[in-house]
């Protein structure tokens, strides 16, 4: 399998920091350009931090982490005042697992900047991961739009079908920035957009977190810390909702093993007022206004075939004699 050429664009955040695991830990199919970070769950220094954090913890430091756009184009919420984000991933963004302060370097380039002069120097297409809040991207293509034809697809998580998390309405990425998710939706980019309707379906369960128990490194024990802050019922006062609901490790998942998802081209509008609707991705499921689609929806995953990856790419981590982390409750 050609590996894939990849950014990673974050704002780890829990489930974030998992999709970084995943995807540092598949080597043979994804060459990780870089990891560009962006204002969302916590501050975008917070989220770039954290993201070296994890780079060191998988004994990555070459990995190239860029700081992106410190706020959204309205700073509809800013997550250094959002109990919402706080409550979710804790104040640091890693839920209650502290890692080490980070020594590798922190990319002097900007992560829009980065973004731009590696799709433009590439000489083949590069798939763009997101799963923080769009501004960083929306930047770049407003910034540079000869980079669309430099772009492979763009594997997004974010947007709904059906209800929001973050209001009734819209999901936090897209809520947070409706505008640059705007700017991506109508740019003619290939996108697939990974939704709360599939990554509601992988929560994470007592069991699940047992499993990771067994395997006994430092990443997979860094995982259960951080997840234990995660693993909360009703933790986004979401009815129905048990477990940690684990949105963004489904990019990569998706890009490893997209036989795990299915789903359709739809067309899909996002709502840029400041009305209650705010973030909204109306996705035209049923194609009732016969507009052209410019989006594969995600709406179903094999929940299982999702784990047994997930499970058996953390167990690839070795074990190590130092100690990585040191956690409040260990
Ligand atoms: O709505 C879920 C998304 O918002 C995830 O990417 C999570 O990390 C937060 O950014
Ligand atoms: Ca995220």
């Amino acid at each position: 399998m050609k590996k894939i050429p990849l950014i990673m664009d974050c704002d780890p955040g829990l489930d974030d920091a998992i999709a970084l695991l995943l995807a540092i830990a598949s080597p043979e199919e994804l060459d990780i350009l870089g990891i560009s970070t962006v204002v969302g769950n916590v501050t975008v220094s917070q989220n770039q931090e954290n993201a070296r954090r994890i780079c060191e913890l998988t004994n990555q430091p070459d990995l190239k982490v860029f700081q992106g756009c410190a706020r959204t184009f309205f700073e509809r919420i800013s997550p250094a005042d959002s109990e919402y984000t706080a409550d979710i991933h804790g104040e640091t963004g890693l839920g209650g697992c502290k890692l080490p302060t980070p020594t590798m370097p922190l990319q002097s380039q900007d992560g829009v900047s980065f973004i731009i002069e590696t799709l433009l120097n590439a000489s083949e297409k590069i798939t763009l991961a997101p799963s923080g809040p769009l501004t960083n991207v929306a930047c770049a293509l407003i910034m540079e739009p000869r980079i669309k034809d430099k772009i492979e697809k763009i594997v997004v998580m974010g947007g709904v079908i059906g209800l929001g998390n973050i209001t009734p309405t819209a999901e936090y990425n897209f809520y947070c920035d409706p505008q640059a998710a705007y700017v991506v939706f109508t740019s003619g980019v290939p996108i697939v957009m990974i939704g709360l309707d599939a990554t509601r379906q992988t929560q994470t369960s007592q069991e699940w977190l047992r499993t990771l128990a067994e395997i006994g490194t430092p990443v997979a024990q860094a995982v259960i810390d951080m997840l234990s802050f995660y693993h909360r019922p009703n933790a986004f006062l979401e009815p129905g909702v048990l477990g940690g609901v684990l949105h963004d490790p489904n990019i990569i998942a998706y890009l490893l093993k997209p036989e795990l998802y299915s789903g359709r081209n739809a067309y899909v509008e996002i709502d840029v007022s400041s009305t209650i609707m705010a973030g909204r991705s109306t996705v035209d499921w049923h194609g009732k206004l016969g507009r052209k689609p410019n989006a594969y929806i995600i709406n179903k995953v094999d929940v299982d075939g999702f784990f047994d990856l997930l499970t058996s790419r953390l167990n690839r981590y070795p074990m190590t004699t130092e100690k990585v982390h040191t956690c409040n409750h260990c």
